[in-house]
């Protein structure tokens, strides 16, 4: 079992499989783009089978694949296969931003993905554009429909909540979870790059109240629960809303989580640059037990919370691409 000096139970594995994207969202990446790290310098998909074995023989039993864009790296599929091979991993989730998805969701759910998690921050075509620079609804909607189609279970939906760019559509995108099997997610925007200023987070309870405009809500467990998320859901709808108070609530009490980045980087906390650095027990050749020495040591460097919380401005650090998703 993974423990941290907290008496936190770590049991979940963020993977960036890529720090690259076909998208540039405004709260994520610069306009301009960053400079996409080299693809030697990224884990192969069988280093990253190697340290979620290793990480699951410890303890861990979820993994979520992430990027970037985890659908623009060659071999995800074969990953998933990889990784739903191992008998103890409990569950095996995706998050993506759509855009692909219609083209691989029947692939990646043969391959034995369970689930996933599609970004959807407005049903407005124009707005669509604005918020990720360049991509384009339809991509997104479709791939939607596949995931539903491909038997992926749940289907959440993630939308980054900003004041004055898409908080008028919190009704209408937490409907979405009436009339159909989606799970949506309201997710407070984090302080990370420059985006980010204090007016445009929109406090958990505001999404919230909002929301009961829908009508009365009630606590829902599905099984979705399990994530940060708070969840409700509406007499007689097909799915859920829930509300990721990233900031005003930190959920550190409960954290259970290690993030790998694309370049073998295991962080501890999100909001924390510092990390492990797994490529000594990977290359030239994998030693896995020092591995899980390292592991152990990610999951004893953990801290009691993040500060993300008393920040006014965004985190220097650029993007949440290569961080993580
Ligand atoms: N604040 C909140 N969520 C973010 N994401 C990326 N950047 C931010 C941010 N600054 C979310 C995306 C997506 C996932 C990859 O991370 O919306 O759901
Ligand atoms: Fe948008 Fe996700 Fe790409 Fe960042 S990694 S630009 S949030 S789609």
């Amino acid at each position: 079992m993974l423990i941290d000096r907290f008496g936190r139970r770590i049991t979940y594995l963020r993977i960036s499989v890529t720090d690259r994207c076909n998208l540039r969202c405004v709260y994520c990446l610069p306009a301009s783009g960053v400079e996409w790290i080299a693809r030697e310098e990224i884990l192969r998909v069988e280093e990253i089978a190697e340290v979620v074995r290793v990480g699951v023989a410890l303890g861990l039993t979820r993994v979520r694949l992430t990027g970037g864009e985890p659908l623009v790296r060659e071999g995800v599929v074969e990953l998933v296969r990889l990784l739903s091979a191992i008998p103890q991993l409990e569950d095996l989730s995706l998050t993506t931003n759509g855009v692909l998805l219609a083209r691989r969701a029947e692939a990646l759910a043969r391959a034995g993905l369970r689930r996933a998690n599609i970004s959807l921050d407005t049903l407005l075509a124009n707005r669509f554009s604005r918020i990720t620079r360049f991509g384009s609804i339809g991509d997104v909607r479709a791939g939607i429909e596949a995931a539903l189609d491909a038997g992926l279970h749940p289907v959440k939906l993630n939308v980054v909540v900003m004041r004055g760019v898409n908080d008028d559509e919190i009704v209408e995108l937490g409907r979405l979870a009436v009339d159909r099997p989606l799970h949506v997610r309201f997710i407070e925007l984090m302080p990370i790059g420059d985006y980010f200023a204090r007016e445009r987070l929109v406090p958990s309870e505001e999404i919230l109240a909002r929301l009961s405009a829908l009508g009365e809500l009630r606590p829902f467990d599905g099984p979705v629960g399990c994530g940060p998320a708070r969840a409700y859901t509406w007499a007689g709808a097909r799915g859920s809303v829930g509300i990721i108070g990233a900031v005003t609530q930190a959920f550190c009490a409960r954290c259970n989580r290690l993030r790998l980045t694309a370049t073998g980087q295991l962080r501890p906390c999100l909001d924390q640059e510092s990390a492990v650095d797994l490529l000594p027990a990977l290359r030239p050749a994998v030693d896995r037990e020092r591995l899980a020495h390292l592991i152990r040591d990610a999951v004893a460097a953990k801290p009691e919370q993040h500060t993300m919380a008393q920040r006014e401005v965004g985190s220097p650090r650029l993007c949440m691409a290569g961080v993580g998703g």
